[in-house]
């Protein structure tokens, strides 16, 4: 079973995080893939860039929210989204530079990032939001 199978236990009951998890789960189990599979340097790096893209793109929908419903800890939830970022793109420039001990501490650290970030940090803001407007708030 890949380290990133989609289970009920990461549901927020947010929507569209909970679409957007999902997805972010996808990418990365993909990613396992391709590096369980030996897929060349390329392949796995467009499939980072990938991971890097949508992340971004999700992190953006994200403090949207956070900031629609005023969340008060949005300044520190926007520090961990930006440190998450910034290490997937150190990760690219290893890939790229074929560096092969990037594989297994990169999965290591999506793991653990996904696990606390979804199962702790995301779930503070749910109180901020249920009962909002969800209609009203911009996706990003
Ligand atoms: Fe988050």
């Amino acid at each position: 079973m890949s380290f990133f199978t989609w289970s009920e236990e990461y549901v927020i009951g947010v929507e569209p995080s909970d679409r957007q998890h999902e997805r972010l789960f996808g990418i990365m189990c993909e990613l396992q893939a391709a590096i369980a599979e030996g897929r060349s340097t390329p392949d796995v790096s467009s499939l980072i860039a990938c991971l890097k893209d949508y992340t971004i793109t999700h992190f953006t929908q994200e403090e949207n929210l956070m900031l629609h419903c005023q969340f008060p800890l949005l300044r520190q939830h926007q520090t961990e989204h930006a440190v998450f970022v910034k290490k997937i793109v150190v990760f690219a420039e290893r890939c790229t530079q074929g560096d092969q001990a990037m594989s297994l501490e990169l999965l290591s650290f999506l793991r653990n990032w996904l696990l606390h970030h979804i199962l702790k940090i995301d779930r503070a803001y749910v109180p901020y939001v249920v009962g909002k407007q969800i209609a009203q708030i911009p996706q990003g």
